[in-house]
């Protein structure tokens, strides 16, 4: 099953409320992209603009966004008319992305899980490669492929995530849960770090790292502290880095 954002968009918006996205999943992705001074940055995957926005507020210097979703980028260009930013958003698939310009930093939180074959996980790889300066790099949040968890693990943090195998290609569900009990699913495919690895250096990129997901300071000093250990421990999402040589 595919997952068609353009249906479950203002859904999806709301999901990025829960707390564990900002203690867990964005206080990762900023660790990772570090300083953003003078930047030229390229947001994959891109969304409605949850992190395009904040990379541009915490200081890069330019930044763009791609999504293959119309009505994603059609929540972000609404943003940008409301709150302009100077942003530009392309509806594109990154699958084949040929935007003829190079970036210092591409990020993309949630891509390289769409990839359902390791074909396509080349042609992500390549489409960051292909957009990077020499030296730049690549900063990515994703779905773990070595999480091995029971199902209701994350559910206390608003979400459940399922993988229906562990083959190449398998499709992993994830359902993000409101407050009045409905959910949304979407589906993520399974594929080994190794493949992961293997692509990346394929395609020109170096130095790949993986970097488990942390807890913000703030939720760490809370009285909340109990609470944030499952996602921690078992890390359903996980970091990944590279640069382009
Ligand atoms: C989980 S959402 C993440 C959105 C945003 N990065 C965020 O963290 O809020 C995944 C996004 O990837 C986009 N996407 C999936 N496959 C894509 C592709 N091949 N090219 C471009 N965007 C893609 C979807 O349309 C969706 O907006």
């Amino acid at each position: 099953m595919k997952t068609d954002y353009n249906n479950i968009a203002k859904e999806y918006q709301l999901s990025k409320l829960q707390p564990w996205r900002r203690h867990v999943e964005a206080y990762t992705f900023f660790k990772l992209a570090g300083d953003l001074s003078n930047m030229q940055v390229l947001d994959l995957a891109c969304g409605d603009g949850f992190y395009t926005r904040q990379l541009k507020l915490r200081g890069a210097a330019h930044v763009e966004g791609v999504d293959i979703s119309k009505e994603m980028i059609r929540l972000a260009e609404v943003s940008e008319t409301e709150t302009p930013l100077g942003i530009t958003y392309y509806i594109q698939n990154v699958l084949n992305l040929q935007l003829n310009k190079t970036y210092d930093l591409i990020t993309a939180s949630y891509l390289l899980n769409y990839a359902k074959s390791r074909e396509e996980l080349l042609q992500f790889s390549q489409a960051i490669s292909r957009h990077l300066n020499p030296g730049g790099r690549f900063i990515t949040i994703n779905s773990n492929p070595d999480y091995r968890s029971p199902v209701d693990t994350m559910f206390k943090y608003g979400f459940t995530r399922e993988n229906k195998n562990y083959d190449e290609g398998g499709e992993v569900i994830y359902r993000f849960y409101q407050d009045d009990g409905s959910h949304i699913e979407v589906v993520n495919y399974h594929l080994e770090k190794t493949t992961h690895e293997r692509t990346m250096t394929q395609s020109g990129l170096s130095n790949i790292k993986w970097h488990p997901v942390e807890l913000s300071p703030e939720a760490h000093n809370g009285s909340d502290n109990d609470f944030w250990q499952s996602i921690i421990n078992t890390q359903p999402i996980i970091g990944l880095t590279c640069e382009r040589s």
